[in-house]
């Protein structure tokens, strides 16, 4: 399995702290933000990441994380020429890194803890198809993708940011994909935002029936808003504390 990270786009929305730096490497706790997908992946035994980011901040994190010594993983770097494209957009530069293989994409801004090493190698020993990660957000899963699914996995719809959600399971941004994932990303259209977007993606596996959503028990988007990075801080500080994370 090959890693994604996604580090672009234009993070309105947490302006002003991002006019001028990306929001990837704003400070959760102790640490940049980047560096916990990283680890994620490093933990789950990933060894060759490819990292995309926009034009003006793709120099940024080669500063920083450099070949990806530190970790334990190589490092690749891809520059998103659109940084507002969407995440299927992003996705799709890694075709040739992927080289024909299976990927797990994580984005830049999300944090948790779960056992994804146990989830890839259930990936593995699938014939083919995808898998999303959800999480039970009883208020607010609206913000975010919103996942349906039976009581075995089996997805049944996903839909971004609905009205009214069929459902309080919100999509993470982490998700497994077979080697047809750029035949799919090249039939994607963009949405009413202008985005190739994740979801879109995610239904042409829902459509065949091949996409499986795991349940994880806390996980963090910290790019979604000032509270949820103030948040962010706050719960991995916690974490650090108690233990749970590094
Ligand atoms: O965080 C989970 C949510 O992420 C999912 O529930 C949604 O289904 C999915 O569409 C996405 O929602 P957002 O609209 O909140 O995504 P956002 O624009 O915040 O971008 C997510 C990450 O991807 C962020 O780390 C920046 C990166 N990104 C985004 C875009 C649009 C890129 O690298 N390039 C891009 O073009």
């Amino acid at each position: 399995m090959k890693g994604i990270i996604l580090a672009g786009g234009l993070a309105t929305r947490l302006r002003p702290l991002t006019l001028v730096t990306n929001k990837h490497l704003l400070p959760v706790y102790n640490k940049p933000m980047i560096y916990y997908p990283i680890e994620a992946l490093a933990k789950a035994g990933v060894k060759e990441i490819l990292l995309t980011s926009s034009p003006d901040h793709a120099g940024h994190f080669a500063n920083l994380l450099k070949a990806g010594e530190d970790f334990g993983v190589k490092l690749y770097y891809a520059v998103q020429k659109n940084p507002k494209g969407g995440i299927a957009d992003a996705m799709f530069l890694a075709e040739e890194f992927a080289k024909g293989q299976r990927i797990v994409v994580v984005l830049g801004d999300n944090i948790f803890n779960f056992d994804l090493k146990s989830a890839i190698k259930e990936f593995e020993a699938m014939d083919k198809g995808a898998i999303v990660f959800g999480v039970k957000m009883p208020t607010q899963s609206q913000q975010y993708g919103v996942i349906e699914r039976d009581e075995n996995g089996n997805v049944i719809s996903i839909e971004e940011k609905p009205e009214k959600p069929k459902s309080d399971i919100a999509q993470t941004g982490i998700y497994m994909y077979d080697e047809r994932v750029f035949e799919f990303i090249r039939k994607l259209k963009p949405s009413d935002r202008e985005e190739l977007e994740v979801t879109d993606l995610n239904n042409f596996y829902v459509q065949e029936g091949s996409l499986k959503c795991h349940l994880i028990n806390w996980w963090i988007d910290a790019g979604t808003s000032h509270d949820e990075l103030l948040r962010a801080n706050n719960l991995v500080a916690e974490k650090v504390k108690n233990g749970e994370l590094k």
